[in-house]
């Protein structure tokens, strides 16, 4: 087993077959799509790899930023794995899609900002894998798309809605209804993507975000990526009042203190995660 298949530091050892999660430094997790000759296609084994990736990266209290990446130059992932489920029985078929659905919101779900870098293509399964971080970095030979069209099948792993709820309705269903692929700088212009980076540059430019992420208030950190989580499914009152109820909660925090504190003082603040 090569050593890199291997969870360092705090979080418990786990191996995976086709993804590599890897901790470059400490709070900061990389998850790696490991299946390059086959441009990281998702099959069944590379989705539940991801899903007990991700739940091992939730068990671990020092966690603060997980990205996502596809292994190689060419992709992030060029999609679900066609050869794999030519084959399927529709049954087949519906069982792998509720399988990565459920995956991919446990992704959405993880407690800490998540990042896809995306280097390459990132199509079908790759996009929704994508879509299901918290924002995507896009080097500027990134190509999307949701091709299932050419395919004779829609989108499973959640294309059609969260396409549709990105980039609104009518850009989503043009995309969706001619499997039209965009590049870097067209995936920006339709708010696909946060940024446009070099390819070459970015790894880097990723982890100096992470770091910047990992800088701030932990508590505070997780605590706002679950009220916009939570508050996006409901009505606009109601969310507020739920990130009300939340800013209060932070104040039974030593880094509320400390934040303060330290604002008041001039100086950095020294968070604990407390
Ligand atoms: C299986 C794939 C694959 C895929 C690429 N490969 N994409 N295998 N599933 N999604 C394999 C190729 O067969 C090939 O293997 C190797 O990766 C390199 O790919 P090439 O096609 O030779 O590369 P290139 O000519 O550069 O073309 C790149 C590409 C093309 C444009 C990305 O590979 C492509 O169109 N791939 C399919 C994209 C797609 O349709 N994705 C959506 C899938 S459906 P060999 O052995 O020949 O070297 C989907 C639905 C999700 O995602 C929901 C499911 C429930």
């Amino acid at each position: 087993m090569a050593q890199q298949n291997v969870v360092r530091k705090e979080a418990a050892s786990v191996a995976f077959e086709n993804v590599i999660l890897d901790q470059p430094e400490t709070g900061i997790y990389l998850l790696t799509i490991n299946r390059p000759k086959v441009l990281n296609a998702l099959n069944w084994d590379t989705v539940e790899d991801i899903e007990r990736a991700v739940q091992s990266v939730s068990t671990d209290p020092g966690a603060r930023v997980l990205l996502v990446t596809g292994a190689g130059d060419r992709a992030f992932v060029a999609g679900a794995d066609i050869t794999a489920m030519a084959n399927y029985t529709p049954m087949q078929a519906k069982d792998y899609s509720l399988m990565a659905l459920h995956a991919f919101r446990n992704l959405e779900d993880l407690p800490i900002p998540t990042v896809a870098l995306v280097n390459g293509y990132c199509l079908g399964g790759g996009c929704e894998l994508a879509m299901s971080c918290d924002w995507i970095l896009a080097s500027d030979k990134a190509v999307f798309g949701q091709p299932e069209v050419n395919l004779g099948v829609t989108p499973g792993f959640g294309g059609s809605q969260r396409l549709l709820r990105m980039v609104g309705k009518a850009m989503a269903l043009e995309l969706l209804t001619t499997g039209r692929q965009v590049k870097a700088d067209e995936a920006l212009r339709i708010g696909l993507v946060n940024h446009v980076i070099p390819a070459a540059e970015l790894m880097e430019k990723a982890m100096e975000q992470a770091r910047l992420i990992a800088s701030k208030g932990p508590v505070a950190v997780r605590l706002t990526k679950e009220v916009a989580q939570r508050g996006q499914d409901m009505d606009l009152f109601n969310a507020c009042v739920l990130e009300g109820e939340v800013f209060g909660l932070t104040f039974s925090t030593d880094d509320q203190k400390e934040g303060m504190r330290a604002f008041v003082e001039k100086r950095p603040a020294r968070f604990t995660g407390k």
